[in-house]
C-alpha cells in the first residue's frame, strides 16, 4: 500500500516540472507505460496474501488513474504553453493591411470567341456545340474526305486509342455542321459551332496542338454566295474595324465552290510587314457553300436547300489583333502574358 501511495507522489513531483514532450514521453514510458511502474504493482498482487489483494488492487487503480489524469492535463497544458511562447515570439500586427486576392480575368482566346458569339448572336446565329471527340466518319467522311483520301493530309489527327482508328479528337469543328443539321431538320439553320480542336502537330509558334475554331453554318432555301460574303464582311468590319477584305478561291471537300477571307493587314495597312509577310493582307478564315453531298449527309436535299459554311479560329484571330507572334503563348500559362488581357 506504502510503494503505491510513494509511487504516485514521486511521480506526480516529476511530472510538475517536465514542460518538453521528449521528457513528458520518457515520464510516460516509466509510469504508465506498458511496461512502467504502474504496470509493475499490478503484478505484485498474486504474490500477496489473498486478503490484501482487493484493498491493494484498489489502491493501484487509484495511482493508475490519478496519473493518467495527470498526464493528459500535461498534454494539454504544454500545448497550451508552446501556444502562448510563439505569440509572444510572432507577434502579430492586426493592423497590416490584409493580401490582396489575385484577380482572374477572361482568356484572351475566350474574350475573341465571346466578341464573335456577340457579333454572329446579332446576326441571327444560334451557338451550337458539338462533341470533342468524334468518330472517323463525322470528322472526315460525311464531309466527304473518305479514307485514304489525300486531302487528310491537311488534317493531322490524334485517334483516341492505337487501335482504333474510327474515333478521333475532332480535326475541326467541321462534324459539327452534321450534327446541327441532323438535330435541326427540316428547319433553316443559321449556327456558329464553337469549340476546342486537336492536331497531331509539332508545336511551334505557328502550330498547337490544341486550338479554338468557330464554325459557321447557314441552311435555307435560297442561300447565295453573296449571303456568305455579306456575312463574312459584316463579320470582319465588326471585328477588325473599317478595313478591306477580300475573297479568292480555295479549295476544302466540304464546300464547293470555297473561298478564302483576307483582311487588310492592321499593322502595315497593306505597305508590307512581317505580320503580313509582306502580303499586305491577313488571312482570317475559309469558307465556301456547303457541297452537295454534305448537305444530303445532314439530311438536306440539295435539289431543295443550299447553305453556306465557314471556319475560322480564335486564337488565330486573337493574334493579328493583338499582334501576338507565338501561338503557344494561349496554353503556356504564363500570367505575364495572360495579365496583359
Ligand atoms: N474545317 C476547316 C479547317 O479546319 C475550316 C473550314 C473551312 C470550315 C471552310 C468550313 C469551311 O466550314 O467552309 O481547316
Amino acid at each position: 500500500m506504502e510503494s503505491a501511495h510513494e509511487l504516485q507522489s514521486r511521480a506526480l513531483a516529476q511530472l510538475d516540472s517536465i514542460w518538453d514532450n521528449a521528457k513528458l514521453e520518457e515520464w510516460r514510458v516509466e509510469f504508465v507505460g506498458r511496461k512502467g511502474a504502474v504496470n509493475a504493482l499490478f503484478e505484485q498482487i498474486g504474490a500477496l496474501p489473498k486478503q490484501e489483494r482487493g484493498a491493494f488492487g484498489k489502491a493501484a487503480n487509484a495511482v493508475k488513474n490519478a496519473l493518467e489524469n495527470a498526464f493528459n492535463a500535461k498534454v494539454g497544458a504544454i500545448k497550451q504553453r508552446e501556444l502562448s511562447e510563439a505569440l509572444e515570439a510572432e507577434p502579430l500586427d492586426v493592423t497590416l493591411p490584409g493580401r490582396r486576392p489575385q484577380r482572374g480575368r477572361i482568356h484572351p482566346a475566350i474574350q475573341t470567341l465571346r466578341e464573335m458569339y456577340k457579333i454572329f448572336g446579332e446576326m441571327g446565329f444560334q451557338v451550337y456545340r458539338t462533341r470533342q471527340v468524334e468518330t472517323d466518319i463525322m470528322n472526315f467522311q460525311l464531309l466527304n474526305i473518305p479514307p485514304y483520301h489525300p486531302a487528310r493530309d491537311n488534317w493531322s489527327t490524334f485517334y483516341v486509342a492505337d487501335t482504333d482508328e474510327r474515333v478521333v479528337l475532332r480535326t475541326h469543328t467541321s462534324p459539327g455542321q452534321i450534327r446541327v443539321m441532323r438535330a435541326m431538320y427540316p428547319n433553316p439553320i443559321r449556327a456558329i459551332l464553337p469549340g476546342m480542336c486537336y492536331r497531331y502537330e509539332q508545336t511551334s509558334a505557328r502550330y498547337e496542338i490544341q486550338f479554338n475554331q468557330v464554325e459557321g453554318l447557314a441552311v435555307g432555301h435560297n442561300i447565295t454566295f453573296s449571303d456568305l460574303k455579306g456575312t463574312l464582311t459584316e463579320f470582319a468590319r465588326r471585328m477588325f474595324g473599317e478595313r478591306p477584305v477580300r475573297f479568292f478561291a480555295d479549295h476544302f471537300p466540304f464546300t464547293e465552290p470555297s473561298a478564302q477571307m483576307d483582311v487588310k493587314c492592321i499593322i502595315c495597312e497593306g505597305a508590307g510587314c512581317p505580320l503580313c509577310k509582306y502580303t499586305g493582307w491577313l488571312e482570317i478564315l475559309g469558307g465556301g457553300m456547303v457541297h452537295p453531298i454534305v448537305l444530303r449527309n445532314g439530311g438536306y436535299d440539295p435539289d431543295e436547300w443550299s447553305g453556306f459554311a465557314f471556319g475560322m479560329g480564335p486564337e488565330r484571330i486573337t493574334m493579328l489583333k493583338h499582334g501576338i507572334t507565338d501561338v503557344r503563348l494561349f496554353w503556356g500559362n504564363d500570367l505575364r502574358f495572360l495579365e496583359q488581357f
